[in-house]
């Protein structure tokens, strides 16, 4: 048995003799020469039968199909790989299955495409664009009260459209500087709560080392407030910094959304590339944080006495948290994050919890190479919901409208990515989270096709906007009356 000789050995060991195959190929290479000859070059039949289609007789749970792969089902002729594959490779073998799993799905069935009436569980709708042109990769969406909008564009630009969905050409004067390299750049926008006396308006973004190169491209992300004069950015003030030990040339993994609670301001970093720094709470990295709104530290943060830790921090183990919302109901915070390749979550944030990257993770990483075979361990909170494949989360919304009254207080997540990484596929997606007593007990995929979607939000009219990338555009849905839907 070549195939299994050839993994009698360690981690390392296997990681090594596949360092010269090409990187996108490691999990491909370790199903090729253990499986494929029994279930199939894609999974799809041989005398193993399918591990695509989404039918399980041994069990269909991540845990029954890592049980299966690791004791065998001897009986049956399906061999045990216990032994001879690591945990960490058995569980990016169960990733790469879910991969397929979900293309095959997607070509059996056809992709939700919004045209005319779209018919959800709960709802049905139209897609109204409201903003077509003039936007160059618009990131986040804030409403004001006097009807403007306020758009940032990623490359450092800040838009007003004005009550009836016109864009100002000239971009806002004034803005920060910002770095802009690969996912770096003008990030969230959010009008304070007091916004309509206090004049605030809060962003995030890519800042550039102070007093660095300007060439560096060293940067981390950052939280400052101004106000909007007649199309000027003014009064700017820093609200957070990190030390400049934290700025790097990584051009990943900025996070960052900013909402408010009672007066506070939580905001979230990602990761930076740099892993392990997300379990460390002395630094800035793979954290959600919170501060008073001018900046300063709330004494109850649950690290501001350790001299140890960074007082900003409120929880932390996070990879690149892109959406933050809070139910203004119970105060709670929740998060969507990207996972490497598979295992995008979607969490409660508990404050001083640790959230587990990159120790437990349900994804393997972006070449095939195993990440960990841990899905939960003691002491780290499991996301309430995650998404392997990833779709790639970005924008989440908590739906409080009057418009869609079957969706209330319902989540809203966008995706860059339609569900299934592994196929060509159409480009982003719009999910619906319904969460009963802490339990996710609803998962919908309300549109995919439309574009990558960058920022949801809830707007004042009950409204659902969406901010695309590709095209670069913003949309809404709009209700229809259809049939009720079934009572709950
Ligand atoms: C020598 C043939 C053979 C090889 C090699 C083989 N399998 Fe299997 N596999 C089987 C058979 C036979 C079954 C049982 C099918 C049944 O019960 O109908 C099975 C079942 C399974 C199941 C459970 C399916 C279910 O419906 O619950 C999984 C998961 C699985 N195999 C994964 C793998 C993976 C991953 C590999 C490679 C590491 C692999 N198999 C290699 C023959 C094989």
């Amino acid at each position: 048995m070549r195939a299994l000789h050839f993994f009698q050995c360690s981690l390392v060991c296997f990681l090594a003799a596949t360092a010269s195959v090409s990187a996108k190929s490691i999990v491909d290479a370790v199903y090729r020469e253990n499986c494929a000859s029994c279930h199939g070059a894609e999974l799809e039949a041989g005398s193993g039968g399918a591990l695509a289609d989404g039918l399980w007789k041994h069990g269909g749970s991540d845990h029954a199909i890592a049980d299966s792969i690791a004791a065998g089902i001897l009986d049956a002729g399906m061999p045990a790989y216990g032994k001879t594959l690591s945990p960490e490779v058995i569980r990016s073998l169960v990733v790469y299955i879910r991969e397929k799993e979900s293309t095959f799905q997607a070509k059996e069935v056809p992709p939700v495409m919004p045209v005319g009436v779209v018919k959800t569980q709960r709802g049905s709708f139209v897609v109204e664009t409201v903003l077509a042109s003039g936007l160059e990769t618009p990131w986040a969406l804030a409403f004001l009260p006097d009807g403007r909008k306020l758009v940032t564009e990623r490359p450092g630009r800040l838009r007003v459209i004005d009550a009836s969905w016109n864009l100002v050409l000239e971009p806002v004067n004034g803005t920060p500087q910002v770095v802009q390299s690969n996912q770096g750049g003008l990030l969230d926008v959010v009008p304070a709560p007091d916004f309509a006396s206090s004049g605030w308006i809060y962003l995030s973004y890519a800042a550039p080392l102070p007093r660095g190169e300007p060439a560096s491209k060293s940067s981390m992300t950052k939280i400052s407030r101004g106000r909007l004069i007649q199309n000027r950015w003014v009064d700017e003030e820093t609200i957070f910094e990190a030390d400049p030990v934290h700025f790097s040339t990584s051009g990943v993994h900025f996070g960052s959304r900013l909402v408010f609670d009672r007066g506070d301001l939580y905001f979230s970093i990602g990761d930076r590339g740099q892993s392990p720094a997300a379990q460390d709470i002395a630094a800035p990295n793979g954290k959600i944080l919170r501060l008073h709104s001018d900046g300063s530290i709330p004494a109850d943060n649950p690290f501001a006495t350790r001299i140890d830790a960074l007082a900003a921090v409120w929880s932390y183990g996070h990879r690149n948290p892109q959406g933050l919302v809070v139910d203004p109901r119970s105060h709670e915070i929740y998060d969507t994050e990207h996972g490497p390749r598979g295992g995008d979550e979607f969490n409660l944030i508990r404050k001083g919890a640790n959230f587990g990257w990159p120790l437990v993770c349900f994804g393997m990483n972006y070449d095939g190479s195993p990440l960990t075979a841990l899905t939960e361990l003691d002491g780290i909170d499991a996301p309430l919901y995650h998404w392997t494949p990833s779709i790639a989360t970005c924008g989440l919304a908590f739906y409080i409208g009057d418009k869609f009254p079957d969706w209330t207080h319902d989540y809203f997540v966008g995706g860059l990515r339609a569900g299934g990484s592994a196929g060509p596929r159409k480009s982003g997606c719009l999910q619906r989270l319904r969460i009963r007593a802490g339990k996710v007990i609803e998962a919908e995929t309300i549109f995919e096709g439309l574009g990558r979607v960058r920022d949801v939000r809830c707007g004042p009219d009950g409204l659902i906007y969406v901010v695309l990338n590709q095209p670069d555009s913003i949309i809404r849905l709009v209700p229809v009356l259809a049939e009720p839907a079934d009572p709950i």
